[in-house]
């Protein structure tokens, strides 16, 4: 069986992060953000082969994967001529296949949902297609979907207008298609599932079929989400790796070196190489990179620092999101929210 991981999109609201590391790729601590999916593939022993469908600088993820043999599972890249959106992204990755059903993720959710569960649904109720939905607070980022009584989808409305919400359930970014509905999609040419697609199972009365989960979802594509899936793994709130056998601590790589008279509070996480010099602060909720120097008496408190970034002596940084090979400045100031690409100077006694 075949799944297949969306994986092509330019990662636009989480820039400038994603100008040099595209969006399944992002570290999550101290791995990349599609290892958590593959985890998840992994409890499907069926599944033999993982497609990554990309477009956006894909080498830079086949050098992060390879083969998958590392990670016990065989991946096969498949890179669009150019972005053919979700639903042409799938048919240009299946191209001609046929048989077992597709298992499809949307490459930027974060969740535990059962799929050999979703599996046994739509094998059970011999779908045309299955989506797995989860409720949301807000629907209007989303694809909302309606269902009748039976759990049978009966409207897909992508990025509604608040008028236009009657349910709370969304599209999670999770489907199993049946090979031979991919027919409806044009080949090489840009095509929307959620507009396309899913609405054109609606209005044909195919069974299209809805597995709702309400157990850990997120979508990691804004700064936000992307802060909140760590502190939500370092609360145990998604028990993941690598804080999923010591949640609420300070996971502190051996690799890592604290000074004495440093101060680190839990939960955080330092990764291997990283120095925290005498005097300095590692406040709740910092994610410290691989490499990460943190000078003398600095405060770090609730950014995420990609690896090999420099914080002189005394600065301050509150929850920001910085890339890699930065340089924060003597006493400069860094306040919560601020987004800092690779490479970025900060000059001494600056403030941002
Ligand atoms: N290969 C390829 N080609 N992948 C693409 C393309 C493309 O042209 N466009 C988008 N993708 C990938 C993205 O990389 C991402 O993993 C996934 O498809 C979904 O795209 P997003 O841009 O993240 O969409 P969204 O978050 O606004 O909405 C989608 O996800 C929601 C759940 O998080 C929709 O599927 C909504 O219906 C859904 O509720
Ligand atoms: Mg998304």
């Amino acid at each position: 069986m075949k799944a297949i991981l969306l994986a092509g999109g330019k990662g636009t609201r989480l820039r400038p992060l994603t100008l040099h590391t595209p969006k399944p790729i992002v570290p999550i601590f101290d791995r990349p953000f599609l290892q958590y999916q593959i985890d998840l593939l992994r409890q499907v022993p069926e599944i033999d082969e993982i497609v990554l469908s990309l477009n956006y600088q894909p080498r830079r993820i086949e050098e992060v994967f390879g083969s998958g043999g590392d990670l016990g599972v065989h991946i096969r890249y498949v890179v669009e001529p150019q972005p053919l959106g979700t639903g042409g992204a799938i048919k240009f990755a299946a191209g001609h296949y046929s048989g077992e059903p597709l298992v499809v993720f949307n490459g930027d959710v974060l969740t535990a949902v059962d799929l050999p569960a979703v599996l046994a649904l739509h094998r059970e109720r011999q779908a045309a297609a299955t989506i797995v939905l989860t409720p949301v607070e807000n629907p209007t980022a989303y694809g909302l979907v309606e269902t009748d009584a039976d759990g049978n989808v009966r409207a897909f409305l992508e990025k509604p207008t608040p008028d236009q919400i009657r349910c709370n359930t969304i599209n999670a970014g999770i489907y199993v298609l049946e090979p031979d509905t991919l027919g409806r999609i044009p080949s090489d040419v840009a095509y929307s599932i959620e507009r396309g697609y899913f609405p054109s199972l609606v209005e044909n009365g195919e069974t299209f079929v809805a597995y709702v989960y309400d157990g850990y979802w997120l979508d990691i594509g804004t700064p936000e989400k992307y802060r909140q899936a760590h502190i939500d793994i370092m609360d145990g709130r998604f028990p993941a790796p690598p804080f999923q056998a010591a949640p609420g601590t300070a996971l502190v790589s051996p690799e890592a070196r604290i000074e004495d008279g440093a101060t680190v509070e839990a939960p955080c996480f330092i990764g291997a190489g990283a120095v925290v010099r005498t005097g300095a602060r590692i406040g709740p909720y910092s994610v410290i990179g691989s490499s990460c120097h943190i000078g003398e008496n600095a405060v770090v408190d609730g950014a995420i620092l990609w690896p090999n970034t420099w914080v002189d002596a005394g600065a301050e940084i509150g929850p920001a999101l910085t890339g890699r090979h930065c340089h924060i400045g003597r006493q400069a100031r860094v306040a919560g929210g601020t987004l800092l690409g690779d490479k970025s100077v900060l000059t001494d006694y600056s403030s941002i």
